[in-house]
């Protein structure tokens, strides 16, 4: 998956040697940080950590022996989802809108922040589309300081309503950006150009996924996405009562 710099896994990262004068006060040359040597474990931060896919990913790694911190405004996230991972050595969480800048030393960035159900992304429109594009912009920001590599997770919603099936990279899709649901689309557009020009501007490695429609354990029932709705509609037609479990299947 490739000349869109497509494909899953994060690795390396540690400081760059070029210098400028500001070095002594640990700034290198492009305002680069100079970062400590790498420690022995692999620091990654997952932004969105507390939310369906990103507990999921945070468990993966944490188990891997990485170093990791999760960050999450719990807009749709949710501690229950990273309960079992909390009081590990090698967990931290930190309540953080990625809208606003942080700063951390990392190696690897997996940035999934961002509402993805379209009742909890039409919510609040504007504040989808500043998730996307000002959290990556923030997340790249980082992610260029400290040398870290970058994955985003996108969508197959940045093909907009498509005229091809099933759709390859190279289709550029079919959008809107004036409808109901562009707050999450042209978010993701936006947001998938930014990384690419990160990495041609910044020489920053990064990774996209478009994620299609994904479905499991901690996926709320009445998250509105299309498999979680036809599986609530499923075991209301056959179990009246069932109400609030997750999607597992
Ligand atoms: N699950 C799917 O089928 C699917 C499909 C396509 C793309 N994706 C993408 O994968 C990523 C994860 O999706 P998910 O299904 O786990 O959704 P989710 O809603 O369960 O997780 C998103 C997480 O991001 C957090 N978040 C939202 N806005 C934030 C902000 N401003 N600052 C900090 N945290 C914020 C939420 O609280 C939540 O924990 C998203 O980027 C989504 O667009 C998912």
């Amino acid at each position: 998956m490739s000349d869109l710099g497509i494909g899953a896994g994060a690795g390396g990262g540690g400081a760059t040697v070029r210098r400028d004068p500001r070095a002594s006060q640990g700034v290198l040359a492009d305002g680069v940080i100079k970062t400590k040597p790498r420690v022995e474990r692999n620091r990654v931060l997952v932004t969105g950590g507390a939310g369906f896919v990103g507990s999921h990913l945070c468990e993966f790694l944490v188990n891997r022996g990485d170093q990791v911190i999760c960050i999450d405004n719990f807009f749709t996230g949710s501690k229950d989802n990273i309960a079992h991972l909390i009081g590990k050595p090698n967990f931290e969480v930190i309540r953080h809108d990625v809208v606003e800048p942080i700063l951390l030393e990392v190696d690897q960035i997996f940035h999934l922040a961002c509402p993805a159900s379209p009742i909890h992304y039409k919510y609040n429109p504007i504040k989808t589309i500043k998730t996307s594009f000002l959290g990556t912009m923030n997340m790249l920001g980082l992610a260029r300081r400290v040398r870290a590599r970058f994955l985003l997770t996108s969508t197959s919603e940045v093909y907009g309503d498509p005229l091809q099936h099933p759709q390859t990279e190279s289709y550029w899709g079919n959008v809107n950006p004036i409808g109901e649901r562009s707050c999450y689309d042209e978010g993701k557009r936006a947001a998938e150009c930014l990384t690419m020009d990160y990495h041609r501007e910044h020489g920053i490695e990064v990774r996209i996924v478009r994620i299609f429609n994904t479905y499991g354990p901690r996926m709320a029932l009445d998250d509105g996405r299309v498999v979680s709705n036809f599986v609530a509609q499923v075991g209301a037609l056959m179990h009246p009562r069932v109400r609030g479990c997750d999607v597992s299947l």
